[in-house]
């Protein structure tokens, strides 16, 4: 589609009201944490919004700008993405989950001029300080020498002062003693404010099928986020098209994706791929567990949801609970369900079949990546035969090929590298501000194909079997996490001279971070140490890259030439003793000690 316009905000929300005429259909019911916070709006109201705060934004800035995002899952944080792409500027969303370390690494990695962001939320029942972590994260941008000149707020808890437009967010029900709003008059704004007076008529920015859309960072090998750059034309496609088949949409669907917009599955199936479909979707604030185990089947049954994408991590956690909490709700308005986000366990897929759907709806289980934009590997619901826990065949267009270490192409029955020899249009186009790590990262390994950097099996019906990542990065709840950038989060400690981490399955989570460390001399691992370290990690990373267990290491098996064999340390982690070839290990005494202090707790 080079050298052809378009906007994505236009064809997401215009065609739909005008062309369309499903002005009055509603976008999204918003379920807040709390139950009884509750929002509908339409697909009308939605443009009107969107286009009074792209109104907003072309007042602070102009096209090409990188904005950063760190909200809430609210209404407001589908506004301002959509803004940004109304008139040309390229947002970066930052899951409100991470640490103020880690907004202020990627605002300066992709140069953004304005940050959006909001007082606070609850997950749960706990309060989590917002606008106190982005303000650290700009005081840290402006040591380091980038200062933002500008950051937007939105009130989503405290109540607006008396002259600004509350009214376009009802604040939370429930009181917040704890919430606390620091303001910069020099660099804050407030969004009511901003608001007060702006049009509600916008003409979008026309841009090139190939200008840059987002930038979404996610987890390198090397410890440093990769900014992954999708473009407008390719992606839009990409989403609307799976969207559409793989979770059959038909027009009454209520769709429900409880993923955060943090990460490319709220990015491509909460906003980009059902808006395209002038679908119904459920936009979810809060926790499968909070107020009680059955909030996903009241929220399904409220709301008649019929299309519900979850992650399995989240399918593993309920299970714990046994079937009661989720047959305390009739689920008959369900008819597909999908995974997404790492293999699916037989058993956790036989129990979201036969419990949650009653063995009347297919599951698609979905394998793809930040980096390709839309589903990659997938079942077409009642279409194609299921085997629990095989993401099944590629989507239309896509042709996977599994190869051997030498980059030979096999075939038949075989396990290998995952690659995918042909581009399709939601493929990243770079690395933001770094296309050579992008060309690095994934073609070099295997010049003409695209890796994906998971290994993968093709059983004798064709099906493929996701076999988990072979780089060093660990999957803990669906959320890819770089092994290196935890170990650099450790090793920042005064007390760490050396860290390696690994992953270590985990019944809910996928796999838990296993931490091995290697203190300074006369150090001990004492508790309070331990604390300082989990917490470090959560400062530098955030909540979901916090140790599980943490083990002192006076020495780590290391090859003769100085390399961590990570292979022995994940055995000593699982308490396998049979850990294969280890000739080339320098001193095997090491791994002897190791096996000996080994964390027994379970944490
Ligand atoms: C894993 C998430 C098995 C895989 C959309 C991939 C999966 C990584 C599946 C990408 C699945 C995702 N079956 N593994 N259905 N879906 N993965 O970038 O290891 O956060 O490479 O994108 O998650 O994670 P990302």
């Amino acid at each position: 589609m080079e050298g052809a316009t378009t906007n994505i905000c236009y064809n997401l929300l215009d065609r739909n009201v005008h062309d369309r005429k499903l002005g009055d259909k509603v976008a999204f019911f918003w379920e807040g944490n709390d139950p009884g916070d509750e929002l509908t709006v339409t697909y009308r109201e939605l443009l009107q919004r969107v286009c009074q705060f792209s109104n907003v934004l072309k007042s602070q800035g102009q096209k090409g700008d990188r904005v950063s995002i760190y909200m809430p899952m609210v209404v407001e944080l589908v506004v301002a993405m959509l803004a940004c792409v109304r008139i040309g500027a390229v947002h970066s969303i930052v899951f409100a989950g991470f640490s103020a370390e880690s907004l202020c690494e990627r605002i300066m990695d992709s140069q953004c001029s304005l940050v959006i962001t909001a007082d606070g939320f609850y997950r749960g029942d706990k309060l989590i300080n917002l606008k106190l972590l982005a303000d650290e994260a700009l005081q840290k941008c402006r040591e380091k020498g980038f200062p933002v000149e500008k950051c937007i707020m939105l009130r989503h808890l405290s109540k607006a002062a008396e002259d600004d437009l509350s009214s376009q967010c009802p604040p939370a029900k429930r009181s917040c003693p704890d919430l606390q709003v620091p303001w910069n008059p020099d660099v804050d704004l407030c969004w009511h404010a901003l608001l007060r007076g702006a049009s509600d008529v916008c003409e979008p920015e026309w841009v090139e099928s190939e200008d840059p859309l987002f930038i979404l960072y996610t987890s390198g090998s090397t410890g440093k986020p990769k900014g992954v750059l999708h473009s407008v034309s390719g992606y839009m496609l990409y989403t609307a098209t799976t969207f559409k088949l793989v979770f059959d949409h038909q027009p009454d669907d209520v769709y429900w994706c409880t993923a955060d917009i943090g990460w490319i599955t709220g990015h491509s199936y909460i906003t980009y791929g059902p808006l395209a479909n002038g679908a119904t979707s459920v936009l979810f604030e809060g926790l499968p567990t909070f107020p009680d185990v059955s909030r996903m089947w009241q929220i399904v049954d409220k709301y008649r949801v019929s299309k519900f994408y979850t992650a399995p991590t989240a399918i593993r956690l309920l299970m714990k609970y046994g079937s009661e909490p989720v047959q305390r709700y009739k689920r008959n308005s369900l008819k597909v369900l999908g995974t997404v986000g790492e293999p699916i366990n037989p058993e956790a897929w036989q129990w979201y079949y036969t419990v949650v759907g009653e063995k009347r709806c297919p599951i698609v289980d979905t394998f793809w990546q930040t980096e390709t934009g839309g589903h990659m590997l997938t079942p077409l619901p009642a279409a194609t035969p299921m085997k629990p826990g095989s993401a099944t065949f590629p989507f239309f267009g896509v042709v996977p090929a599994i190869l051997n270490e030498s980059g030979e192409e096999l075939e038949g029955p075989s396990e290998g590298y995952l690659v995918f020899k042909q581009p399709w249009p939601g493929v990243m186009r770079s690395v933001y501000g770094n296309h050579s790590r992008f060309e690095s990262t994934y073609f070099k390994k295997f010049p003409g194909y695209y890796v994906t950097a998971d290994g993968c099996r093709r059983d004798k019906d064709g099906y493929y079997w996701i076999t988990g990542r072979i780089d060093d990065m660990l999957n803990v709840s669906g959320h890819l996490l770089s092994t290196a950038e935890i170990e650099s989060a450790l090793v920042e400690h005064a007390a760490v001279v050396e860290a390696a981490v690994v992953g270590r399955p985990h019944p809910v989570k996928g796999e838990s971070l296993y931490c091995f460390v290697t203190l300074t001399e006369g150090a001990t691992l004492s508790g309070p140490l331990e604390a300082e370290l989990r917490k470090q990690v959560r400062e530098k990373i955030g909540a979901i890259a916090t140790p599980d267990y943490i083990q002192n290491a006076p020495g780590l098996p290391k090859t003769r030439s100085g390399k961590i064999m990570r292979r022995v340390l994940r055995k000593i982690a699982c308490d396998e003793r049979d850990l294969g070839d280890i000739s080339t290990l320098a001193d095997s005494s090491v791994v002897e000690q190791l096996f000996r202090d080994r964390c027994l707790t379970t944490p």
